[in-house]
């Protein structure tokens, strides 16, 4: 499908033709629960595109479709032109709710992707003590889990999809345990990370600011079954000082044109 790509809404845009990850056609019901309808889309190299939507229509069944944790009913995906139906070296998934071994340091935790691909411990060791120094978790080596707070738990989940070089990150929500203040320095790491990572990165949030502000492109989905609604491409100057951006004309007006496309689904 060629989506028809609003910038800020209001020119319509060729879509992007180099994608890494294409979803043709996903359907997925659990049960009596139709969760997702014929999803089409596709996922540019190298870009950050944000899955907005209400709770329930899910978002997370489309990542884990993605990710090849669970499968669909109907449709395919493919991965740098190759279908894939399970998961597989070239993507890496960070969950809703951290998914940490508890019994296991912040290096064991963030090292443990490549373990399991066989990577030797002084080179897996290496390779973490870097991308935990890359989301700011320097000198948290050998903590556990439990004596970090939600957002330094978080960092240790996205250390760990950074590590294992995987082209394609998909991250649940996972800003959604952590404070304001938190929240800001991770999206600024992601934009950051987003720029001297080259990967693509497929993002979920129900945030319409966070999408608006961190997004190359956001994908609407409708309430429950989560249908594409739309797709926008916020042209946000992200140099600079991030309350500039959080006053630019042209966040603001993205910001309110989806929350004006969402709110007739609030009660
Ligand atoms: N394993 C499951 N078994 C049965 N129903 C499920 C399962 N996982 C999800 N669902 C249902 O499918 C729908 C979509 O769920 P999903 O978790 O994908 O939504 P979501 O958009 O990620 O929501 P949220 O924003 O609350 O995280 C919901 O109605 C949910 O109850
Ligand atoms: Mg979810």
């Amino acid at each position: 499908m060629r989506d028809a790509v609003l910038r800020n809404g209001l020119k319509p845009i060729p879509a992007a033709v180099d994608s890494i990850v294409e979803v043709r056609g996903i359907s997925k019901t659990y049960g009596d629960v139709e969760a997702l309808r014929g999803i089409d889309l596709d996922f540019p190299r190298g870009k950050l595109t944000s899955l907005l939507g209400p709770s329930g229509c899910g978002k997370t069944t489309l990542l884990k479709i993605i990710a090849g944790l669970i499968s669909a009913d109907a449709g395919t995906i493919t991965v740098d032109g190759k279908q894939v139906s399970a998961p597989g070296p070239e993507r890496a998934f960070v969950f809703q709710d951290f998914a940490l071994m508890p019994w296991a340091t912040v290096m064991r935790n963030v090292a443990f992707g490549l373990e399991l691909r066989g990577i030797g411990k002084a080179e897996r060791e290496d390779k973490a003590r870097h991308y935990i120094a890359e989301v700011g978790l320097a000198g948290f080596e050998n903590k556990y889990p439990h004596e970090l707070s939600g957002g330094m738990r978080q960092r240790v989940g996205l250390a760990r999809a950074l590590s294992v070089d995987a082209d394609v990150l998909l991250l649940d929500e996972p800003f959604s345990a952590v404070d304001e203040q938190n929240r800001r320095k991770f999206q600024e790491d992601l934009i950051r990370l987003r720029t001297t990572q080259n990967k693509t990165f497929i993002f979920v949030t129900h945030s319409i600011e966070e999408a608006v502000y961190i997004s190359d492109r956001i994908v609407l989905l409708s309430p429950r079954p989560g249908r594409v609604s739309r797709i926008i491409e916020p042209e946000v100057d992200r140099s600079g000082d991030p309350e500039r951006i959080h006053r630019d004309k042209h966040y603001l007006d993205t910001v309110d044109e989806i929350w004006q496309g969402l709110k007739q689904y609030v009660d």
